[in-house]
């Protein structure tokens, strides 16, 4: 009896050593989504009387970095007079409109720092931030689609089911779907510039909506198309060491028309968050499809970016080819897409570890004083330190709401495994 007590006691002892390191260890998260969610709630009551979302900061930097950056003089600039329009407002916030590519973040931010705190204010604030962009559903003319509505009502169904919600997939999808072109195989990207039919690999990120309008709905046309972009991107957007092209145009026989780059440093660079898109959306196609084609596809972007990155923190600088030097800005944007998929892929396959580790890596380093923001500062974002578009001269080395958002997502889906034994 008295060797049982003895075998119980020691028992314990070593579970509660397991659960203090356990705790200590994961200790960050906890730090993370207080600043987080302080930031998130501080910035949704400074916008209440609004409809604009919060987006990044106004950046401006002088040509000669620019093209110290690039290696070339190509500045992107399709207005230049914009860009110098916008030089006085440097350094402060720059909000959107609901028709801005990033105006899903916010609110789907709102919902994951709920999901991760149980703080209903966060709630009250998402159901805000997601009615506004209900008019959104329908809006043809971008690709945008699935960020806008995906990362706000997608979340929302997800948290506070309810029909008009499911109803607003539907018809984004239906707006999706008008974008479609058999012939070639893809949904188009945009409908601004020269191209005949842009293509950009941020278009993955569609995907996940045309999925759940599937289940939504019972109709197999959206996963139809979502399956047949994968493919066709597959196929065309990839190099042999499987970087990937930004954009791709195609002639209306789906054959190739062009391949280059918009955000990235070059046509033949490998733009970080482009890459993190490419993991993002194969791991997404393997999870939703089963089709081993679009996991190796997954598996082999991930390495890719394992090898390629060059910083010491892995948070890449804003281009695997930009020069690695101390003033390289970093996109810690692409770092987060990157952590998220991770996660992911990591629980899809056997042999998963070195991306979970990987990924956690990122994110403890994103939970350094260097990229998280102190409350009340870094106006009102959660990270610091990402890259929009360098050749652009838009967003570098500031913070952006799609860091955060897909920096909460990782979190989310990183505690969802450790599950914290003690909070
Ligand atoms: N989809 C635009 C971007 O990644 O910057």
């Amino acid at each position: 009896m008295k060797k049982i007590k003895s075998i119980l006691i020691a028992a314990t002892i070593i579970l509660g050593l397991v659960a203090c390191q356990e705790t200590k260890r994961i200790g960050w998260t906890a730090h993370a989504l207080d600043i987080a969610s302080y930031q998130l709630k501080q910035t949704a009551s400074a916008l209440e009387d609004t409809v604009m979302m919060p987006r990044s900061t106004w950046t401006f930097h002088d040509d000669g970095f620019l093209v110290s950056q690039l290696g070339h003089a190509n500045i992107e600039s399709d207005d230049p007079e914009e860009v110098y329009s916008v030089e006085h407002l440097k350094g402060q916030r720059r909000d959107c409109p609901i028709n801005d590519w990033t105006s899903g973040f916010f609110p789907g931010s709102l919902w994951y720092a709920y999901e991760l705190t149980g703080d209903e204010e966060l709630k009250k604030q998402a159901v805000r931030y997601t009615n506004i962009l209900y008019p959104i559903r329908a809006l043809a003319g971008t690709h945008d689609l699935g960020f806008m509505i995906n990362c706000s009502y997608g979340n929302a169904l997800r948290l506070a089911h309810n029909d008009t919600i499911a109803a607003v997939i539907a018809e984004t999808a239906d707006a999706l779907y008008k974008r479609f072109d058999p012939n070639i195989g893809c949904i188009r990207s945009w409908d601004f510039g020269s191209w005949n039919y842009p293509v950009i690999i941020d278009n993955m990120m569609n995907l996940d909506l045309l999925f759940n309008a599937s289940k939504i709905t019972g109709d197999s046309r959206y996963y139809d198309i979502a399956v047949a972009h994968a493919k066709t991107t597959m196929q065309h957007h990839f190099r042999p060491d499987y970087t990937c092209y930004h954009v791709v145009s195609y002639h209306n026989d789906g054959t190739v028309e062009k391949r280059e780059t918009h955000q990235g440093k070059d046509d033949e660079s490998t733009w970080s968050r482009g890459q993190g898109w490419a993991v993002y959306g194969y791991t997404s196609c393997y999870r939703e499809t089963k089709d081993t084609t679009f996991l190796q596809q997954a598996i082999h972007v991930a390495d890719m970016i394992m090898a390629r990155v060059k910083t010491n923190d892995s948070i890449p600088y804003w281009d695997y080819d930009a020069p690695a030097m101390a003033e390289t800005p970093r996109d810690a944007s692409a770092a987060c897409v990157t952590a998220s998929a991770f996660i992911e892929l990591s629980t899809l396959i056997p042999d998963g570890q070195k991306y979970f580790d990987y990924a956690e890596t990122i994110l403890e380093n994103l939970s350094a004083p260097e990229y998280l923001a102190k409350k009340g500062e870094n106006h009102g974002f959660i990270l610091m330190h990402s890259t929009g578009s360098l050749p652009h001269n838009s967003e570098v080395d500031t913070p952006v709401n799609y860091a955060d958002y897909y920096y909460l997502e990782a979190m989310k889906r990183y505690l969802d495994i450790k599950k914290p034994i003690n909070g």
